[in-house]
């Protein structure tokens, strides 16, 4: 790629810099013009759309940021995928029977990308899997009765269990997976009492671990599923009660994000060893559904660490099926259908969020005065003889000198012996040493900075205001310190001049993301662009169609994001298939019981005391009324006139 500025800066640096080559698979890549694209349609009709011409052509539509956009295809070639690289490994290894996905609905539950998955995934016959009463009603609605799988998890309750029952009467393959024993016996009378043989199937505690930070949900602690001793129990009940053929079904679900493809093969023995004795115990077993866990690589380094998945998903296939076989074969056991319940695989890549930057904090010191009165306070003069000093060999002894005299000064502030215009031409100068010192040390041999040096950065860094809630949009960087892959869309082929973490609009100290991915490490500043005066700025987060959604929360009452679904036409060119206009101040009121008509009554009786006591007119009364009430209709984020 071609170098094309001054810093001889190119887009292919920022590719690397930001890692977007490493995480954005075949689908997010960065032009010569340094602008973000993502590669859209199918083998044959490629189409590099840029996220910043899909921001204008909102703006134009008058829809504000902060927005989340979808992009239809990436979820249908996900879905392809999946399917296909089973298929490949199946027919590869000579495989004796068929996949049969199934998408866990809790991981994304908006209408548009059920829809999507079950137009797509028909012709795969890709199935959900529910864990409530809701999530099935979405199932049944979406999928016609055939041979894509329901897979019901979680408590089932007579309700519940009825629903699913008339499902299988209708020709639905909906399974019961049992979780816990007492559910059980409703689901053998009801079934009995409607004349309905169910199809059961069992959730097992495996005794295999997996790392990730998702290890919790495997081993004997993990709390769904039964005991190894439960199952037993379960059969022998099963046999008692002449239902032993309706077992037709083995679950497992280690944990999302399985980064180790050995965890991976080591659940899948242990668990092919369970599915040989039910085969032997008289079960009618027929398919081994192998949970969630199928990871992505946020980071891009295709290591076995936490945030990332050290194989590729053909050797996931082709791992779980050679494990399989090489299990069953030499016992002669038929090979049973495979289901997997992938939910972050399928859809983390086909939403990205993009948010404008509102305002920076930087850290950087005003301008040195000319001279500085002898009268001063002796530490400034003292740290003045800091700032000289601070170059070569003299870093760490001006270093120390500095932040000593630093504190100094804010001591002798509190006890009112440095006056408050002292104290801020100390804190001044404090910054130029301490800047002097970054850049002196990054041009020194970093190997022989000291650990306080390198701090430096971090603590010097600026805060990127940006215009979206991570309680809302990103919500499990709050709550499992999860990295999400960010860079701004735009200006790629200027060499970045700031770092910067990213400060979000709520006024919670949390609302922050000061960790950001870098090839199997994390660091806590991401370089960024200075602002222009007359040009906004645009950030991405990258890879979060998976759990954001569903889990966001209404903290300080930032509502749903404007969403974008976009699609891209058989001739290349591209259309907003759905937009979805975020919550109003109104919607998100009445979400926490408030009527917006009772609010505009109360303070209309205000505002009219106020002309009763001749604080305004009544003209004034009535625009702020008007202001009152247009608020009301308004976007809950930041919106620039
Ligand atoms: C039972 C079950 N199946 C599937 C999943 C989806 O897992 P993943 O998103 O890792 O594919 C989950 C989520 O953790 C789950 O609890």
């Amino acid at each position: 790629m071609k170098k094309s500025n001054p810093d001889n800066w190119s887009a292919n640096d920022s590719s690397e810099l930001y890692g977007i080559k490493h995480w954005g698979a075949d689908y997010f890549s960065v032009s010569d013009q340094g602008l973000i694209t993502v590669t859209t349609g199918n083998e044959n009709n490629h189409t590099q759309l840029a996220l910043l011409d899909i921001v204008s052509d909102m703006k134009e539509r008058g829809m504000n940021m902060p927005v989340l956009v979808r992009f239809e295809d990436l979820l249908e070639r996900q879905i392809g995928y999946l399917n296909n690289a089973f298929a490949n490994a199946i027919k590869k290894s000579g495989y004796n029977n068929v996949y049969r996905g199934v998408f866990p609905i809790k991981v994304n539950q908006q209408c548009h990308v059920i829809e999507e998955i079950a137009e797509v995934g028909a012709k795969y016959n890709h199935g959900f899997e529910a864990g409530s009463k809701p999530e099935l009603i979405i199932a049944l609605a979406h999928l016609k009765p055939g041979e894509s799988c329901i897979i019901c998890n979680g408590y089932k309750d007579q309700e519940f269990i009825d629903l699913g029952l008339q499902a299988c009467r209708m020709g639905y393959s909906c399974f019961f997976v049992v979780e816990t024993l007492t559910e059980l016996p409703i689901i053998l009378e009801r079934s009995r009492q409607l004349g309905i043989r169910p199809k059961i199937g069992v959730r097992v505690k495996l005794a295999s671990m997996v790392g990730g930070h998702w290890n919790a949900t495997s081993g004997d602690r993990s709390i769904f599923g039964l005991s190894i001793a439960q199952l037993i129990e379960m059969v022998d009940l099963l046999k008692a009660e002449d239902m032993l053929d309706c077992l037709e079904l083995l679950h497992y679900h280690l944990g999302s994000q399985i980064p180790n493809i050995r965890d991976i093969r080591t659940g899948v023995l242990e668990a092919c060893q369970v599915y040989m004795d039910l085969v032997r115990e008289g079960a009618a077993m027929k398919y081994l559904d192998l949970g969630g866990g199928l990871a992505v690589d946020y980071d891009g380094s295709k290591s076995n660490y936490t945030h990332s998945k050290n194989y590729t998903l053909d050797e996931y296939c082709e791992d779980i099926i050679d494990v399989v076989m090489s299990t069953l074969d030499p016992q002669d056991i038929p090979h049973p259908t495979l289901v997997t319940e992938s939910g972050r695989a399928t859809v983390a890549y086909s939403s990205v969020l993009l948010f404008n930057v509102l305002d920076v904090a930087n850290y950087d010191p005003t301008p040195m005065p000319d001279t500085i009165s002898e009268d001063e306070h002796h530490l400034v003069h003292d740290l003045l003889e800091a700032l000289q000093n601070a170059k070569g060999k003299n870093i760490q002894e001006s270093y120390n000198d500095a932040v000593y005299y630093r504190d100094e000064v804010r001591e002798l502030f509190k006890r009112g012996q440095v006056s408050l215009r002292s104290r801020s031409m100390a804190e001044n100068i404090f910054l130029h040493v301490m800047q002097k010192i970054k850049k002196e040390s990054e041009e020194t041999d970093s190997t022989r900075a000291s650990q306080e040096f390198e701090k430096l950065r971090d603590q010097l860094s600026d805060i990127y205001y940006g215009n979206f809630s991570l309680f809302q949009s990103l919500p499990d960087v709050w709550a499992i310190d999860q990295i999400f892959p960010i860079s701004p869309i735009h200006r790629l082929n200027e060499k970045p001049d700031r770092d910067a973490i990213i400060a979000d609009i709520t006024c919670d100290c949390d609302g922050k993301i000061d960790r950001f991915s870098n090839m199997s490490s994390t660091r806590k500043t991401l370089p960024l662009h200075s602002l222009k005066d007359d040009e906004e700025y645009y950030i991405g987060v990258f890879l979060v169609g998976a759990y954001q959604e569903t889990l966001g929360d209404l903290h300080n009452l930032f509502g749903d994001t404007n969403v974008v679904s976009v699609r891209i036409n058989s001739d290349g060119s591209y259309e907003f298939a759905d937009e979805i206009e975020g919550d109003s101040i109104a919607d998100v009121l009445t979400y926490v019981e408030y009527q917006p008509q009772t609010l505009r009554e109360r303070f209309r009786k205000n505002a009219e005391q106020a002309v009763r006591q001749g604080k305004i007119s009544a003209g004034e009364r009535q625009q702020m009324m008007k202001a009152f009430s247009e608020s009301m209709l308004g976007y809950t984020y930041y919106e620039k006139d």
